[in-house]
């Protein structure tokens, strides 16, 4: 049967749009619901317990709308919150990690490189996978609160963000990464000018495709998959100010999306 309820999505701010952009196209007929939590962000300068508590008052806000899925389009919130929240609550949640697997398949150097908050780079769960999937290569780390909030104040071009970029991807080509992992979900709006600094020998890896597939696997082995014939709808709300998440959407969105008050 035809399941309409929407797709949850949420992150501190405008991180998990490239993701929900993805959802978008892999499943155009899936009514989306995005929750920016911009009040609270960023993420990665608050403590476990307050991200933790953020996570359960953005879930308990979709349970509300009835979505029957939540994407947790945040790494920050991915590494700290994701296990919490699938044994307190009842439907299928889609996490974001660090691309570490596809990228220490990737290296040639043995070295990558990781730019991501704090927070999750410290966390027990990024320890974990790091030594669970790239115990042979070297990981190398790089926090990088600076970019989060160039994304929120959508600074996006090389001319507003190269300097910031420069001093977080130099040390890691310094420390021989030919591979850099976009482990926050804001960086894949400053992808290009990431590839730009980076340069042409070295590879940068995002996940968003990879996570919009497994948003797709999910639903279909839980049969909640809709089957309407017409186009899903988007909609947005932030817990911030809502002018600035209505710039944010019509510039990376389009002029159609309308921001509304979580
Ligand atoms: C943040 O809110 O600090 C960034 C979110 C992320 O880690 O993806």
């Amino acid at each position: 049967m035809a399941d309409k309820r929407a797709i949850g999505i949420f992150d501190s701010g405008i991180g998990g749009l490239p993701i929900a952009q993805k959802v978008r196209e892999l499943l155009p007929n899936e009514n989306l619901l995005y929750v920016a939590d911009t009040q609270f962000a960023p993420y990665g300068e608050k403590s476990e317990d307050e991200v933790l508590a953020r996570a359960q008052a953005v879930v308990e806000f979709m349970l509300s709308q009835n979505v029957k899925a939540i994407v947790v389009a945040c790494n920050t919130a991915t590494m700290i919150a994701i296990k919490t929240l699938r044994a307190k609550y009842d439907l299928p949640f889609i996490g974001v990690e660090p691309g570490v697997k596809p990228a220490a398949i990737h290296t040639q150097s043995g070295v990558i490189g990781v730019l991501a908050t704090e927070k999750t780079l410290s966390s027990k769960a990024f320890d974990a996978l790091a030594k669970r999937v790239a115990g042979h290569v070297e990981v190398v780390i790089q926090p990088s609160p600076k970019l989060v909030r160039l994304v929120e104040e959508l600074k996006l071009n090389p001319d507003e963000a190269c300097a910031a970029v420069e001093s977080y991807v130099q040390p890691l080509i310094e420390k021989g990464a030919d591979t850099i992992i976009l482990g926050c979900t804001h960086f894949a709006h400053l992808a290009p000018v990431i590839e730009l600094v980076a340069g042409p020998n070295i590879s940068v890896i995002s996940t968003e495709t990879a996570v919009a597939k497994e948003v797709l696997r999910r639903l279909e082995n839980e049969n909640l998959l809709s089957t309407q014939s017409m186009d899903g709808e988007s909609a947005f709300c932030s817990s911030g100010d809502l002018a600035l998440f209505q710039r944010q959407l019509t510039r990376l969105w389009g002029k159609d999306a309308l921001a509304q008050k979580f």
